[in-house]
């Protein structure tokens, strides 16, 4: 089963400035298989973190068709799609987001909170302690996210991110606020750790170290997606 595809899609934003709409997305289809890593590339404002949107059901197409596992976004109420966004997703940005009052263990726990299966969360207690270890993070579990470099929060926020495990990774220029070393390091962090945790991985770069860490590279431009070959 593909864990999200989206089918002939169409992004419509209206500019009140014009009153026009602009056409973002331009039936775009993309299957995204269980074991895909896949790169976004293409120029500012190429509708990349609109498609992410789409994809971690954030938002709805103007026309075209949104799935995750198989279901058709359309027919979800608000309750499942809590459930997609919380449990099934794991977000990653630009800025790491993480709450400065918290410590990276806290942060790293927060999409745990809303979760009500008692043992899920004993497990993502244990998983928490593992990953962050994993990550290089042990040294840090107790600290303020104000006592770590750029890299480190990052990692933290990958933690964060996988802690629910998650069927689908977003991640939108993930790498953007690293140097090249860091860059690379996080790139495959999220690559290797698909291996024990089995998500799809969506990574929105501008940085052909990045993509070329991914299965599949694809640019956006004028609101059509294509292999990059
Ligand atoms: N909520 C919105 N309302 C109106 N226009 C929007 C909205 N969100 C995005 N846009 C417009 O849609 C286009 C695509 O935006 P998007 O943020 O998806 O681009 P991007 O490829 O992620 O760019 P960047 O690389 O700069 O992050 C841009 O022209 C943007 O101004
Ligand atoms: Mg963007």
């Amino acid at each position: 089963m593909l864990t999200a595809e989206l089918q002939d899609i169409t992004k419509d934003y209206f500019q009140p400035a014009i009153e026009t709409a602009t056409r973002v997305l331009d039936h775009i289809s993309l299957a995204i298989a269980e074991d895909d890593t896949i790169a976004i590339m293409g120029p500012s404002g190429s509708g990349k973190t609109t498609l992410l949107n789409l994809l971690g059901t954030l938002d709805r197409p103007t026309s075209g068709k949104v799935f995750r596992d198989g279901i058709s976004v359309e027919q979800m109420d608000e309750k499942k799609l809590a459930i997609v966004r919380n449990r099934f997703t794991g977000f990653i940005f630009q800025q790491h987001l993480l709450l400065p009052q918290l410590t990276v263990l806290e942060n790293v726990l927060l999409p745990v909170l809303p979760v009500r299966d008692k043992l899920f969360k004993e497990e993502a207690g244990e998983r928490a302690l593992q990953l962050i270890e994993r990550v290089g993070l042990k040294n840090f579990l107790y600290s303020y996210p104000a006592r770590l470099s750029m890299g480190e929060c990052q990692r933290a926020a990958v933690v964060r991110a996988l802690i629910n495990r998650p069927k689908l990774i977003l991640a939108d220029e993930p790498t953007g606020s690293l140097d090249a070393r860091n860059a690379a390091m996080l790139a495959d962090l999220l690559a290797e750790l698909r291996d024990n945790y089995n998500y799809s991985l969506v990574i929105v770069t501008h940085d052909p170290e990045v993509a070329r860490r991914m299965k599949i590279q694809y640019r956006l431009l004028n609101g059509k997606i294509q292999v990059n070959i």
